[in-house]
């Protein structure tokens, strides 16, 4: 790993060893996020290797789908299939029971839908992502509908969040979501039930999605670097 900073090192073998795990056949749900994109990229290439057949990917986000197309990764849409074999997908934060926190890249909504129906969803992340309690380090992405920002705000604040609008880089104004929307990112400082949070937020009438994925991931696969050497362990 000469010269490569140790967390790109991190999310390049995380996200080898998640494409490692994908079986020919296998109806795929692409994540978002620079850890995915590894993963897409190794699929891609196992696929152009021969070593994977008859993979279809459903991608989670506009970045998905052009990073599956780039490496030749064959798509498909939920309406056009009755399962979803695996998904794989990064995360911001990750509790010891599995629970996460995502929305970094602003496509947890569709995320969610693709990573909740996938009958194994593994997670790559690197060992920074790793914490106690959820809200400890991340900001809560809610994607909420434009004319519903201020009320989702105030409603948010109520259950304790300091929120925030995502705001846009090398873009003035907010960031758009895939589906039209902003986001508003919640401080909510160690989250005590993020079911239950998942829940009250989910019913503000505007907000469309939230970024904590409870109960949803089945591995976790957790990218390290000690001493200069890069591994790979199951949380
Ligand atoms: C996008 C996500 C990402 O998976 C999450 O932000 C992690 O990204 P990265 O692998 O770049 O750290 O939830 O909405």
């Amino acid at each position: 790993m000469s010269g490569q900073d140790p967390v790109t090192v991190m999310k390049q073998e995380v996200g080898r060893a998640a494409a490692q795990r994908v079986k020919s056949g296998a109806i795929v749900g692409l994540g978002t996020g620079s850890t995915t994109a590894y993963a897409i990229q190794f699929i891609g290439e196992r696929i152009q290797s021969g070593e994977l057949k008859d993979i279809k990917g459903i991608p989670t986000s506009f970045q998905a789908r052009v990073l599956a197309k780039q490496y030749g990764i064959p798509l498909t849409t939920l309406d056009e299939v009755d399962h979803m074999d695996v998904a794989i997908d990064g995360a911001d934060e990750v509790d010891p029971n599995k629970n996460l926190i995502k929305g970094g890249g602003a496509a947890h909504t569709q995320e969610k839908i693709v990573d909740s129906l996938a009958a194994e969803f593994i997670v790559v992340v690197d060992g920074g992502k790793l914490v106690d309690k959820l809200g400890s380090t991340f900001l809560l992405p809610v994607e909420v509908l434009p004319m519903a920002m201020t009320p989702a705000m105030q409603a948010i604040e109520k259950l304790g969040g300091k929120c925030q609008l995502r705001m846009g880089v090398k873009k003035a104004g907010p960031v758009v979501s895939d589906q039209g929307n902003l986001i508003i990112d919640a401080k909510f400082d160690n989250i005590a039930d993020p079911a239950a949070l998942e829940k009250d937020i989910n019913n503000i009438p505007g907000v469309l999605e939230n970024g904590l994925f409870v109960g949803v991931a089945d591995v976790v696969l957790v990218g390290e670097v000690k001493d200069g050497v890069p591994s790979v362990r199951e949380m």
